[in-house]
C-alpha cells in the first residue's frame, strides 16, 4: 500500500490503539481443552448456536476446533437471516414463546439494551467470575456494548466498521478516491473494465444496513441523527448534504440500477465475481473475496477507508457478540461455547477464516492473523475501528431505525426530497423519543 493511502487507513482506524494499549498478554484458551467433562453427568450435550449467514469459513471452522477440544459438547448450527433486522425478530418471536430450541446466539451491536432489559439472555457475571476470564483483555468499547444495568449480556466476538474494498487490478495505489466526489468520478471511469458491470455497490435496501451507509455519509459531511445527549439533531444543513450525496450515488449509474434490493450478501455476491470496481462492505469482505474457491478476484482485493465529505471519512461502528438464551437447557455448556468463540482461540479462528476484526486486543499483534488480514497491523485500520460512529443509542432502537429507513428510502426513491425526509425524520423521531 501506498504511503498516503496507508497513512489515510491509518486515521480512519486508531483510538482502538488507546484500547489496545489496555490489553493485557495472558492466554488461557488453550487451556480449556478436556476442561468440558462435567457435562450432564459425562452423556453428549447437543446445543444449538444461532447466526446469521457467515458467507466466510469462519464460523464452521470455529465449530470444528470447539468440538475437537470439547469431546463431550456437539454444536448444532441454526443459520439465521442475514439481515439483521429479520434476525432480531426472529430472536424476538422465539424468546417471547420461552423456545428452549437455541442456546446460543450472536447478537448485533444494537439489540443488548434491549435483550437485556426483556430478559431475553442471561447475564455472564457469574460465568465470567468462575472461570476468572479477564476483561482487561477486550476492547473495553466492544465490551461496555454488552452491558446493562451494571451486568454484563454478552461477549463481544468481533468489530465492524465500513470500509471501501476495490479491484486492485483495475485501481492503482494512487488512484484510490479520497473523497465521494473522487469516487464517483474514478467508479464511471473505470465501470465495464476488466469484466466489470459496475463503479460502486452499497447498501441500498430499506434496512438495518441502509441505516449504516446513512450514518456514514452524514457523519462525512459533519451531520448526525441523534447527539450524545439523546437529542434529535438530524434536521440539519450538515445531515442533508450527506443524504443528497448519498442519494445522489444512489441514483447514479455507477452502481447497480436495483441497488435498492442490495444488502451485504449481494454486495459480496457481486464483489467476489468481479462484478464491481469499488464496494461498501464490513471488514469480512476481505477473506471472503480472497477464497480462491470462490472468488474471482483472490488476490485481488484493495481495502481503503471509505471516501470523505466535508468533514473527512467516517466508518459506521457495527459488531456482534455472543450471548446465551435465557431459557437453554444447557446453561453450563452453552457457556463453554461462547468462552470459546469469544475467547482467544475462536477469535483467533475467525479474525483469520472470517476476516473478522477481533475484540481481544493482542490479537491485533498476532502474527498468523496479520499474515491472513495484513490490514489488521495498520495503525490507521485500528484508529479507525476506534473512531467507527455509534449508530444513535436509545432503548427503543429498531423504532429510531425504521424511520430512517423509511425516509432515506424514499429519498433515494425520489418520493420525498431530501429535506422532506429529514424534517419527517425530525418529527417521528422526537416522538419515539418522548414515548
Ligand atoms: C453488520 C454489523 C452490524 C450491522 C449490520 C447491518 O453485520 O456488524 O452491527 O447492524 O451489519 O447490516
Amino acid at each position: 500500500m501506498k504511503k498516503s493511502s496507508k497513512a489515510k487507513l491509518l486515521t480512519v482506524f486508531a483510538s482502538l490503539s488507546l484500547a489496545l494499549a489496555a490489553c493485557s498478554s495472558d492466554s488461557s484458551s488453550s487451556n480449556e481443552k478436556d476442561k468440558n467433562s462435567s457435562s450432564s453427568n459425562g452423556k453428549k450435550v447437543t446445543i444449538v448456536y444461532a447466526r446469521g449467514k457467515d458467507v466466510t469459513k469462519g464460523t464452521a471452522k470455529m465449530v470444528e476446533a470447539f468440538e475437537k477440544s470439547h469431546k463431550n459438547i456437539d454444536v448444532k448450527f441454526q443459520e439465521m437471516p442475514a439481515d439483521t433486522g429479520k434476525q432480531h425478530d426472529q430472536y424476538i418471536t422465539a424468546f417471547n414463546a420461552k423456545s428452549t430450541g437455541i442456546d446460543v446466539i450472536d447478537m448485533d451491536v444494537i439489540w443488548p439494551a434491549e435483550f437485556a432489559q426483556a430478559d431475553y439472555v442471561l447475564p455472564l457475571d457469574r460465568f465470567i467470575q468462575q472461570d476468572g476470564i479477564d476483561l482487561n483483555e477486550y476492547n473495553q468499547g466492544a465490551l461496555a456494548a454488552a452491558q446493562f444495568n451494571g451486568k454484563q449480556w454478552a461477549l463481544p466476538k468481533f468489530v465492524d466498521a465500513g470500509l471501501l474494498f476495490y479491484r486492485k487490478d483495475l485501481v492503482k495505489e494512487n488512484e484510490v478516491p479520497k473523497t465521494w466526489d473522487d469516487l464517483i468520478k474514478q467508479a464511471k471511469a473505470k465501470q465495464g473494465q476488466g469484466g466489470s458491470k459496475f463503479g460502486y455497490i452499497m447498501q441500498a435496501k430499506q434496512y438495518e444496513g441502509l441505516v449504516c451507509n446513512a450514518v456514514e455519509f452524514v457523519s462525512a459531511y459533519g451531520g448526525k441523527f441523534i447527539n450524545e445527549k439523546n437529542e434529535v439533531t438530524v434536521n440539519s444543513p450538515e445531515t442533508i448534504k450527506g443524504l443528497k450525496k448519498l442519494v445522489e450515488v444512489a441514483k447514479s449509474s455507477i452502481v447497480p440500477g436495483n441497488v435498492t434490493t442490495f444488502s451485504e450478501l449481494e454486495t459480496d455476491q457481486a464483489y467476489i465475481e468481479g462484478q464491481s470496481v469499488f464496494v461498501r462492505n464490513w471488514p469480512y469482505e476481505y477473506a471472503s473475496a480472497n477464497d480462491k474457491e470462490k472468488s474471482k478476484i483472490a488476490g485481488n482485493v484493495g481495502v481503503a477507508p471509505l471516501p470523505a465529505g466535508d468533514k473527512g471519512s467516517a466508518a459506521a461502528l457495527g459488531g456482534w457478540m455472543a450471548g446465551i438464551n435465557k431459557n437453554t437447557k444447557h446453561p453450563k455448556e452453552a457457556w463453554e461455547f461462547l468462552k470459546f468463540m469469544a475467547g482467544e482461540e475462536g477469535q483467533k479462528i475467525d479474525a483469520i477464516y472470517g476476516g473478522h476484526a477481533p475484540t481481544i486486543l493482542k490479537l491485533y499483534q498476532d502474527q498468523d492473523v496479520l499474515k491472513a488480514n495484513p490490514t489488521f497491523g495498520d495503525k490507521g485500520f485500528q484508529d479507525g475501528l476506534a473512531a467507527a460512529v455509534s449508530r444513535p443509542v436509545a432503548p427503543n432502537y429498531p423504532e429510531i431505525s425504521e424511520i430512517i429507513q423509511i425516509h432515506v428510502s424514499n429519498a433515494i426513491a425520489g418520493k420525498e426530497t431530501v429535506e422532506q425526509a429529514v424534517q419527517a425524520m425530525d418529527k417521528e423521531m422526537k416522538e419515539k423519543l418522548k414515548s
